[in-house]
């Protein structure tokens, strides 16, 4: 058994989340030893930046730092799965952002190339780690809620409401054949999945884009940057803006999610509301700290996150009393700090409360019958075989 303080970790990729990364890892106590940028040159001027002690030329580079225990992949998608793999190879425990890879292929051979190891590997679906998610998982476990029937909401953004507005996520190349749903639903699906430990069986899709032209600045821009260069050239889009998909889950449940990246006035909303047969929960990330809990016979509740009230996960993932509002980056400390304790064992705990690889490629193979239902207007089972391993998804658990 390792302490957390005695564990290093490098970051690969140094924009808008994997800032986030490297300051929820000091927070914990991990050391950052260093970061990997696109290049050397912005490497060194982000670690500069950030007072990070060090810029690797190369991955290689990387890997060959015996401090590095754990590398947290950050960078666009297109990339996550080639470095993951060399990072696994290297011997190396892994975070990786979601989307694990570009498709189910990619993410069903990461699945069991973690299978036929010793580390520990997570995928960085953060939002579980909000203190109240964790807190109505275990009392939908405890049958709070009755039996779930129906699980609805959304996740909507505008960041991508205008047609000037540019990101690497809308070319399929580098974000992958699905945009809103790849980038922000598959958050709302591993959620959802998480909290009500239902598993989707089969979906109904309808995928739009609205805006098909769009103009891309010649310059680089940052996620979320309000920077935008003069210079833009027009590009064809080919990924969905929005997604209206219906869900039938095992054992007979119902769903309906809406995903969009163009509704304004909504900067990050994950919105559900889980409906049992005694009782309804709703929570949303833009008023993370207050959870909604609907009942027939009696009022309702609105439950202020607070450790004094929280189930056991709750009030392990929350870092402050009652009252002082929690959000978006103490949800990585908090994942962290649940992905190191069993980094510092040195061994996976049996069940993670963290995404594995295993969640991360469910998340793909949701999204492949996504594709295959819009393109042929009919519900769609999701496949649960790794067609790289041949071995099912239950088996290639770790
Ligand atoms: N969990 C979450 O809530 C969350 C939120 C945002 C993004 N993400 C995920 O994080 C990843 C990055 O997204 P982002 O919004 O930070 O994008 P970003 O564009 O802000 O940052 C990506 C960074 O990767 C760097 N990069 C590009 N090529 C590289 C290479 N070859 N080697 C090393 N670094 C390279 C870029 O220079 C940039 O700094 C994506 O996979 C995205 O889906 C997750």
């Amino acid at each position: 058994m390792r302490a957390i303080i005695d564990l290093g970790a490098a970051v690969i990729g140094s924009g808008f989340i994997g800032t986030v990364h490297i300051e929820a890892l000091r927070r914990i106590g991990v050391r950052v030893q260093g970061l990997l940028g696109s290049s050397a040159e912005r490497g060194s001027e982000r670690a500069g930046r950030l007072g990070v002690p060090r810029a690797y030329a190369s991955l290689d580079e990387l890997l060959d730092d015996a401090q590095v225990d754990v590398v947290h992949v950050t960078s666009p998608n297109h990339l996550h799965y080639a470095q993951v793999k060399q990072i696994l190879a290297a011997g190396r425990h892994v975070v990786c952002e979601k989307p694990l890879a570009m498709d189910s292929a990619q993410s069903g051979e990461l699945v069991a190339l973690v299978a036929r190891s010793d580390r520990i590997a997570a995928v960085n679906f953060n939002i579980r780690f909000y203190p109240l998610n964790q807190h109505l998982r275990e009392h939908i476990a405890d049958g709070g809620l009755g039996d779930v029937r129906l699980v609805s909401g959304h996740y909507f953004q505008d960041w991508l409401l205008l047609e000037t507005d540019w990101n690497w996520r809308l070319e399929p190349e580098q974000g992958g054949a699905l945009r809103a749903v790849g980038d922000i639903g598959s958050h709302w699906l591993d959620l959802t999945g998480f909290v009500t430990g239902l598993r989707v069986r089969e979906v109904m899709a309808d995928l739009a884009t609205f805006i098909p032209v769009r103009r891309q600045p010649t310059g680089p821009v940052e996620t979320f940057s309000q920077e935008r260069g003069t210079e833009t050239v027009a590009r064809e889009i080919r990924t969905e803006d929005m997604a209206s998909i219906l869900l039938r889950y095992e054992g007979g449940a119902r769903g309906a999610v809406v995903i969009s990246q163009l509704s304004a006035g909504r900067k990050n909303s994950l919105q559900y509301e889980i409906d049992g047969s005694s009782g309804a929960a709703s929570w949303d990330s833009e008023d993370p700290d207050h959870l909604w809990i609907g009942h027939r016979e009696r009022p309702n509740e609105l439950l202020l996150r607070n450790p004094a009230l929280m189930s056991e996960a709750g009030r392990r993932a929350a870092a402050l009393p009652g009252g002082h509002v929690e959000g978006f980056a103490d949800t990585f400390a908090a994942l962290f700090r649940t992905i190191y304790a069993d980094v510092a064992r040195g061994e996976m705990s049996e069940r993670p409360l963290y995404a594995t690889f295993a969640d991360g490629h469910e998340e793909m193979l949701i999204g492949d019958a996504v594709l295959e239902s819009a393109r042929s207007g009919r519900w769609t089972g999701i496949s649960r075989t790794t067609e790289a391993t041949g071995t099912s998804l239950e088996d290639a658990r770790t």
